[in-house]
């Protein structure tokens, strides 16, 4: 997925547009917010008009001894305090409204949106992508693309009308004073885009980084007993540990250089005091201001530096939220199958061809080439082959996994790539040694077979399948929970519990993998037996390892380098004294 998206990285910009054209739908809650926001602000901004009437009263009072009107004073004061109550009640509610319509409706919808995906992604991306990666960008990134629009919205848009606020006000009291402070915002917003952008590259290798740590650790659990056999935790700790150190270096350059905007703009801000001080003062002695008004003037200053830091921090620290949303559109926009609308399989005979076939994995690197393949409905295929032959590699073909690269794949004379995958695999039943439970009940992990099964067709299924006495025995029966990883039932098991579900969903072909060899030969001897009476009637493509439970194939398949070196029936096969005749005997030594 990285080195392909890479050459067309989003430019922050875009990313921006993008979050801003995807939270369309809670636009009228960032409206509502917007507005709180700028009434929180509009209230604080009263306050120093207030506070320079009360120093002029104190004023008054300490130079000319002036009594104060004590019931204007205290309703001065009330007014104040209450101002400042209800400008912080309206900022916290702007708070929960953003908080509350980010979450609820703009990251769940992503989140939702990227769940979906999955079902396009095509096999090929998924087989040469770490889940980790897929992982981090579903939980994580997602999660801190919401920030981005917090950023967005609730710091830098606002930020942005409270300054046109004290703008207007500063400017129609004082135009000197205010331009001393007007003056000094295009510096800090420079510097701020600035150290932004030198930010930017270091959120983005971050963001890779934590993507590579969720790998690792989802390896280090999938792998759980591998790593303890093979003790190699150490290794594996290592690994962990230095991502974990490239995360930590990357995120601290990143949060070290947006971390510079605020002291420097609190700088700035500093300078444009002195610069206030200088100019009021000058203003005071020669009479054309009152102190009153200085005072009120530099509470309007101070406020005028909040929204300017918080939009120009808004501006460093969203490069670490786009860093996210970045990865989260690379992920929403990565190829797809392109697929049809299913039409529904309708009745399938089961005839199979494969006419001059060619695939590859990698371009370039041939790997079957011109097979040609005739199979009548209901015959039994046996594919084998030394490991690495290509028997897989036939399976994901026919199940469109993967598209073949030229020739056509039939089923009844149908190409089945002009089917929907859904239609095509509609067709398919399985039963692979890499057994596919699901987590939850044993009755749910059969019923996944059909949809809209009732509870007598599930049991009908796994009676065929002999796992009944079985599933009986189990403290829950039916409703027995399957652990996550399905630690909690053997691989013999496993595997009659897939077939009774390749009996329910009673699909016309079938793929079947052959039994696990880590069962015990009972074990062994049932799912054999199971696969043959579920084989009757449907053709059946059997990925055979043992061959003797082949022997009575209709044709054998056997699969060299992604060629099929030897076919036809078992005897005619052994008398060919060729690769079938030499694995056999290996397997059954005569004598
Ligand atoms: N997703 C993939 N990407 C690239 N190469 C692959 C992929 N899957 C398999 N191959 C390669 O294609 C060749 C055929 O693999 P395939 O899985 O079909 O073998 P197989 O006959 O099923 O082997 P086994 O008996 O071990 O299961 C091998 O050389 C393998 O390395
Ligand atoms: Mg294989």
């Amino acid at each position: 997925m990285k080195n392909k998206e890479k050459s067309k990285v989003l430019g922050s910009a875009r990313v921006i547009l993008r979050i801003v054209k995807d939270s369309a739908n809670i636009l009228h809650w960032l409206l509502l917010a917007t507005l709180l926001s700028i009434g929180s602000a509009y209230l604080a901004m009263t306050a120093p008009e207030i506070l320079g009437n009360l120093t002029n009263q104190i004023y008054d009072l300490l130079d000319a001894n002036i009594p104060i009107d004590n019931s204007l004073f205290n309703n001065r004061i009330i007014t104040l305090a209450a101002v400042y109550l209800l400008s912080a009640l309206l900022n916290a509610c702007t708070k929960a409204v953003m908080n509350y319509s980010v979450s609820s409706f703009f990251t769940c919808k992503i989140r939702v949106k990227m769940s979906e995906k999955i079902a396009r992604i095509p096999v090929k991306t998924v087989d040469t992508t770490p889940n980790g990666e897929f992982i981090s960008r579903m939980t994580n990134d997602v999660s801190i693309m919401g920030g981005s629009i917090h950023d967005i919205f609730g710091v830098i848009i606002n930020g942005v009308i409270q300054l046109v606020m004290i703008s207007i006000i500063i400017f129609t009291q004082e135009p000197i004073m205010a331009l001393a402070v007007i003056v000094f915002v295009p510096i800090s917003l420079v510097l701020s885009a600035i150290l932004a952008s030198k930010s930017e590259k270091h959120f983005d290798n971050s963001r890779e980084q934590s993507g590579k740590l969720y790998s690792i650790c989802e390896e280090n659990l999938a792998c759980f007993d591998a790593v303890k056999i093979f003790s190699i935790e150490k290794t594996q700790n290592e690994k962990y540990g230095k991502v974990s150190k490239k995360y930590a270096d990357y995120s601290a350059k990143g949060y070290f250089v947006s971390g510079l905007v605020s002291p420097i703009v609190g700088m700035i801000n500093n300078l444009s005091y002195v610069a206030i001080c200088i100019i009021g003062a000058y203003l005071v002695i020669n009479g054309r201001v009152n102190v009153g008004a200085l005072v009120a003037f530099i509470m309007y200053t101070k406020l005028f530096s909040g929204p300017l830091e918080s939009i120009a921090n808004g501006m460093s620290m969203i490069q670490s939220t786009i860093a996210s949303a970045r990865r989260v559109y690379e992920y929403l926009d990565g190829e797809e199958m392109d697929e049809i609308e299913p039409e529904g399989r309708g009745d399938v005979r089961g005839e199979v061809d494969f006419v001059d076939v060619c695939f590859s994995y990698v371009e370039d690197k041939p790997l079957i080439e011109n097979l040609n393949l005739h199979i009548n409905p209901g015959e039994k295929v046996a594919i084998v082959g030394p490991t690495g032959g290509g028997k897989t590699t036939i399976v994901n073909i026919l199940m469109r996994f993967y598209d073949s690269k030229s020739g056509r794949v039939l089923v009844d004379g149908r190409d089945i790539t002009e089917m929907s995958r859904v239609d095509v695999r509609e067709m398919f039943g399985m039963v692979l040694q890499d057994t596919m439970l699901f987590s939850g009940s044993v009755y749910d992990n059969i019923a996944y077979g059909k949809e809209g099964a009732t509870r007598d067709e599930v049991m009908a299924a796994a009676r065929k399948a002999h796992i009944d006495s079985f599933i009986d025995a189990l403290p829950n029966g039916y409703d027995t929970e399957i652990n996550e990883d399905s630690t909690n039932i053997s691989a013999g098991q496993k595997q009659l519990l897939t077939i009774a579900r390749a009996y329910l969903s009673d699909r016309p072909i079938l793929i079947l993998d052959e039994a696990t060899s880590n069962v015990d030969t009972r074990t062994e001897l049932l799912i054999q037996q199971t696969m043959d009476e579920l084989m009757r009637g449907r053709t059946a493509f059997v990925i055979a390892h043992r061959l003797s439970t082949i022997e009575n194939a209709d044709v054998i398949l056997v699969v060299d380098n992604g060629h099929i070196v030897e076919q036809g029936r078992h005897s005619d096969l052994l008398k060919k004294d060729g690769l079938y005749s030499r694995i056999y005997n290996s397997q059954y030594p005569k004598g």
